[in-house]
């Protein structure tokens, strides 16, 4: 019997490459390149993706801010997955059902387990320097969630977040165990209005479940979108770091 494997990759180079932006360099911000601070940008994608394959987004952010910007795209572990029958491929942690709904059950320990190992990322890119507000956790549908989690949990208080088509990895339990300082970073949480994978319902239950926490979230819909990474959010992405980036001190 064949079996029916589902991979949550973002189908997102056709559409960013044949959209590509031309590189722009604001006059205003001319000189600013001396005052560019080291950045990191952490990209965790979807269910069976690989990082290397996530690697052009990087390209597509232009602006002279990120010249001093480090970019990671890790590669999840090879696990089982229960939603494909136990197949084993890249993946962060365990997904019980497809599509992911609102109500979906949560695979809090394997979630956990993920989320220590993002950290270690993080602190290594923090003892080699940068400022904890420059660092950006970023990604993709399981790497959303991941995203999230890792975020929140952080001990210290990040640049920010963003979830692209992901989901609430936990249920409010999980509120003891947010350090206060984890919190204070801003999410922000782009979903497509027609994505039939993890619904656009699981998304909206994000920013009602932040907000119980006091977690600040803007959230984004995008219309006729579905599963998968469009360039006007990436476009978005790029104007939000900046925003929360932090200047010389
Ligand atoms: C980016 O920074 C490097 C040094 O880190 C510098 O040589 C280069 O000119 C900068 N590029 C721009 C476009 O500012
Ligand atoms: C919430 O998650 C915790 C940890 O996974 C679990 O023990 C608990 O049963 C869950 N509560 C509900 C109401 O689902």
């Amino acid at each position: 019997m064949a079996l029916m494997v589902i991979t949550l990759c973002s189908t997102i180079f056709l559409i960013l490459y044949s959209e590509r932006n031309h590189p722009r360099v604001d006059p205003k911000s001319k000189g600013k390149d001396q005052m560019a601070r080291r950045s990191f940008i952490l990209w965790l994608h979807g269910l069976g993706d690989s990082g290397p394959a996530n690697e052009p987004i990087k390209t597509l952010f232009t602006s002279i801010e990120f010249n001093n910007t480090k970019w990671s795209f890790p590669s999840a572990p090879y696990n089982p997955v229960s939603c494909n029958h136990g197949a084993v491929m890249p993946s962060w942690f365990d997904i019980h059902e497809l599509p992911v709904t609102a109500h979906s059950p949560k695979e809090e320990d394997g979630v956990l387990k993920a989320v220590k190992h993002v950290h270690s990322m993080i602190d290594e890119e923090i003892a080699a320097g940068t400022n904890p507000a420059n660092v950006f956790v970023c990604g993709f549908s399981q790497g959303g969630a991941l995203t999230l989690a890792s975020v929140l949990l952080y001990p210290k208080t990040l640049g920010g977040g963003a979830v692209f088509s992901g989901w609430v990895p936990f249920n409010q339990s999980i509120f003891e165990k947010l350090p206060e300082n984890g919190k204070k970073a801003p999410i922000l949480w782009c979903h497509g209005m027609e994505d039939r994978t993890v619904l656009f319902e699981a998304g909206q239950a994000g920013p009602p479940f932040l907000d119980k926490a006091d977690v600040s979230c803007e959230f984004k819909a995008y219309p006729g979108l579905g599963h998968s990474i469009s360039s006007k959010e990436m476009e978005y992405l790029q104007s939000w770091i900046k925003s929360h980036l932090q200047g010389p001190s």
